[in-house]
């Protein structure tokens, strides 16, 4: 488990996103698996049956397949259709400029021609990154409480300029995939930035090329969900963080007056994340010495995990230093131990970033 509480003073944390797109990706690709369809929802999906993104033995190598049957809680593109891979290995390479990028895969377990959710393990790969081992979607999905989900990697393009996705179904099984989506990143927004605390350790890891990552949440703080069209050009989607409050205290959850504005700067620049993210809060209010506003978040053992908090003032009666300042404890270690928000930004309105790098302690 992985807990972070902000204690102390008045607190406010949160993530977030708005309706201008201010980063234009160089690499953009939806693909939407076992289908020679072309389908435009929010975005263009193009299929990948006779697409130059597949091997020429492809008939030979997969197949495609639709579920049994399509719960309506899931959306028909990309889940509608799938690609099975029941042989061996089978590999998608995409044309991708050097830098960042991330790679989302979309799931949906569901029987394929006979083929039972249950019965399907495989692994992952991606430009020499293990991504996923001896994977079960079905498994995921019971555990997420889901039907339908999407991984999130985070790959660095070296100077080969292409990203290739490769599935391998375990023995006597068989890999699927519904939807593959590559969406390019600004150079430092997730990889070789500076800055990071770490928690109950003086050094760790830093996020390079050699390194591929995997975003596990995502959440806009005191806000709703937010889709990954209203994200700043990345696609990336912004989920409500009600359900992840340990404890019986919530906070307060002030909202941005819309008259104001949110002044993005060179530290943190409009791609960042969402205005949306920013005109929301979750606050401790002046009852901030008295308890722990704290999210549990379930992960993986054994990994290191990166936390980006992002904070900016939109109260109007903090104007200082000195009024909004706490405590930030991650695993119940002090990671910070003094937040003066005003400190940190340049005003209300301003938002700011502070990073800080963890490994689960379990
Ligand atoms: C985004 O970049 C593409 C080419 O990479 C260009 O065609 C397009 O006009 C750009 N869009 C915006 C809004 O700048
Ligand atoms: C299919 O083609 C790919 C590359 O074109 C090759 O690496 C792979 O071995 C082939 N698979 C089979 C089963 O022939
Ligand atoms: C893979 O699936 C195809 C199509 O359903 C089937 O003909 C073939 O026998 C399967 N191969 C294996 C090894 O299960
Ligand atoms: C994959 O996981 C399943 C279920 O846990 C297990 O039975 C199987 O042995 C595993 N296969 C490999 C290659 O680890
Ligand atoms: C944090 O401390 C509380 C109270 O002692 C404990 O219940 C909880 O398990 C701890 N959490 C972690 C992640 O160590
Ligand atoms: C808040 O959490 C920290 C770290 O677990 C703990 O030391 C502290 O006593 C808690 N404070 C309150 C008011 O519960």
């Amino acid at each position: 488990m992985l807990t972070s509480s902000l204690p102390f003073f008045s607190l406010l944390l949160l993530f977030s996103t708005t309706t201008a797109q201010p980063y234009n990706a160089t690499d953009r690709f939806f693909l939407a698996c076992g289908t020679p369809t072309t389908t435009t929802t929010d975005r263009r999906w193009d299929g990948d049956q006779n697409s130059k993104f597949v091997p020429p033995n492809t008939t030979t190598t997969s197949f495609s397949a639709t579920p049994l049957h399509l719960d309506p809680s899931v959306p028909s593109t990309p889940y509608s259709h799938a690609r099975i891979f029941n042989t061996s290995s089978f590999t998608y390479t995409f044309p991708v400029s050097e830098g960042p990028k991330f790679l989302r895969l979309y799931f949906y377990p569901a029987t394929y021609t006979n083929l039972k959710p249950e019965q399907s393990f495989f692994s992952v790969s991606s430009n020499g990154f293990s991504l996923l081992t001896n994977f079960s979607a079905f498994l995921t999905a019971s555990y997420l409480e889901t039907t339908s989900f999407i991984k999130e990697f985070m790959i660095y393009v070296t100077d080969t300029q292409s990203l290739s996705v490769t599935f391998t179904p375990s023995l006597n099984s068989y890999a699927f995939i519904n939807g593959i989506e590559i969406v390019s990143t600004p150079e430092t927004l997730y990889f070789s930035v500076g800055g990071l605390k770490y928690v109950g350790q003086t050094t760790g890891p830093v996020t390079d090329s050699n390194m591929a990552l995997e975003n596990i949440y995502r959440l806009n703080m005191g806000g709703g969900h937010i889709s990954g069209t209203d994200d700043t050009g990345m696609y990336r989607p912004w989920e409500q963080d009600n359900s992840y409050i340990y404890g019986a205290a919530s906070g307060l959850t002030p909202v941005y007056d819309p008259k104001e504005q949110i002044m993005y700067t060179n530290e943190t620049p409009s791609y960042t994340a969402p205005e949306l993210v920013y005109r929301t809060q979750r606050s401790m209010g002046k009852q901030s010495d008295r308890y722990n506003l704290t999210w549990l978040l379930s992960v993986d053992s054994g990994f290191y995990y990166k936390l980006r908090l992002h904070f900016c003032n939109i109260i109007p009666q903090y104007t200082k230093t000195g009024q909004v300042v706490f405590k930030i404890f991650i695993n119940n270690q002090t990671a910070d131990e003094e937040i003066d928000l005003f400190q940190l930004t340049q005003g209300s309105g301003y938002p700011r970033q502070a990073r800080f790098v963890g490994r689960d302690a379990s």
